[in-house]
Parts: C-alpha cells; structure tokens; sequence
C-alpha cells in the first residue's frame, strides 16, 4: 500500500517537467549515472523537458549510460514502430548520449535468449541501474510484462496481450503490423534498480495505478510489486490519480 510516496504532480506538462528534473537530479547526483528508459505516450513530454534541460543547463551526459526496457520482436531501428526509433526520435537525435552508453534489446537477435542473457549482463557490466523510469499499461503491464509474469522474471521474450496490441496499435500504420511478441527486462531486472520513477498520466491510468499501488501485490497487475521496492517514487498527473487515497 503506497501513499507517502505518491507525487501529484498536476497535468501532463507538470508531470513531464518534474519527471525530467528528477532524471537531471540523478545524472548530476552521480558521475557514470545509468538509466533505465521507457517508451510510449506517457514518457514523451518527460524527453522533451529533458532534452531542453541537457541543452539549456548545458547538463555534461557524457558518463550517462542508459537501457530501455523493451523491443519488438522483428523490429529494427529502421522500422518506425520499433522502441529504436522511438528513442532516437525522442531522446537520442535530440542530446549526445554516447552510443556505446546506449543500449536496448535487439528484436532482430537470431538467438533471443541469448541476446536477452547478454542484455542482463551489460546491466551487470553498468553496475546496475540507479535510477529506472517505468511507465505503466491500462493492465497493469510494465516494460512489457504482462499480467501473469512471474516476479522473479529475468529478461526474456513474452507474448503481448491482444489489449496491448491494441493499445500500442496507434504507433503503427495498419495494427496487423504489431508484432505478437515481444523482449522484456523482467520484473526482477526491473526490481534490482537501486530507484525507480513511476510516471503516468491520464484518466485512463487511474484503474490500473489503484491497483498497483493500494490493491493487492498480485501477479496478475505486474506493476504491483513496485509496492515492495524501498526507493520507489511515483509521479501522477491529476486525472491518473483520480481513485488513488492520497493522505
Ligand atoms: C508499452 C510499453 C510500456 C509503457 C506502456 C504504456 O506497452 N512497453 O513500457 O509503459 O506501453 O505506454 P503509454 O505511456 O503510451 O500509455
């Protein structure tokens, strides 16, 4: 059960600003900071303050190494879908992180485990995560581990629900063309960041950020076992957290 560590942030553009901040806090908290990155709508307006910031404050990144959570199975960089291209359209073609300081899964790997293995261990290499920013689904998914994913999950291939299929069918031109599977970190990977930022916005969070954070730590809402993470802080738009008890 969360409250103390609940920002309400007010809207989006709140949100995205003080997410970003956070994020510059934890770069200039320490020299080599590594970042654990989400895609999608919500983390938009948070790389667009970012990347003002870096650029307006000067913000040296240049010991930054950052890990997304996630990727296509099937895509590549070149593909507009992919969380390659989303990433270098939102953050990297806007800032200069180094490109051996960049990394995410590749959905094109011909062995998936073993890229998903080799994924864990630059993680390793990196000394681990500082700070992860997550995201959250309408289900409760985070990265892409969907309802179901075992809490002590590693990094692997998982098969995406047809509700986030559907969802995440708006970065696509036909929604036949998004994949059916998917490269995660796991909930374990996740849950070994030394902090991790929840951030989300819109009416549409309100469900799934109730359950995740005051229902039951239950596999079947993933976001859940952020509950039991000693470093987590949460930053909410006003419409996400709607049902959430704030004392
Ligand atoms: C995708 C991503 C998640 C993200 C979620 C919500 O499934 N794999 O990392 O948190 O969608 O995205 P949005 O912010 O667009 O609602």
């Amino acid at each position: 059960m969360v409250y103390r560590k609940i920002n309400v942030v007010g809207d989006y553009v709140s949100l995205s600003k003080a997410a970003a901040e956070f994020i510059v806090e934890a770069i200039q908290k320490k020299i080599g900071c590594v970042l654990g990155l989400p895609t999608g709508k919500t983390p938009m307006g948070m790389y667009r303050h970012l990347t003002e910031l870096i650029k307006a404050d000067n913000i040296d990144i240049s010991t930054v190494t950052t890990f997304n959570l996630d990727e296509y199975i099937g895509l590549g960089p070149e593909d507009e879908g992919s969380f390659h291209a989303f990433m270098e359209k939102h953050l990297f073609s806007q800032s200069n992180f180094l490109k051996s300081n960049i990394h995410l899964l590749n959905g094109l790997a011909p062995d998936l485990k073993a890229e998903c293995a080799r994924y864990e261990e630059e993680i390793r290499e990196a000394g681990g995560i500082d700070l992860q920013v997550v995201g959250i689904g309408v289900n409760g998914h985070i990265g892409f581990n969907e309802p179901g994913s075992d809490f002590n999950s590693g990094a692997r291939v998982v098969k995406l629900t047809e509700a986030t299929r559907r969802i995440n069918s708006k970065e696509f031109k036909e929604s036949a063309q998004v994949p059916l599977t998917a490269v995660t970190m796991g909930l374990r990977n996740i849950m070994d960041a030394r902090q991790i930022l929840l951030i989300a916005g819109g009416n549409e969070k309100s469900l799934a950020l109730a359950k995740a954070l005051q229902g039951p730590v239950t596999e079947e809402v993933p976001a859940s076992i952020l509950q039991t993470h000693d470093n987590l802080i949460v930053m909410l738009d006003k419409s996400a957290a709607t049902l959430l008890k704030i004392r």
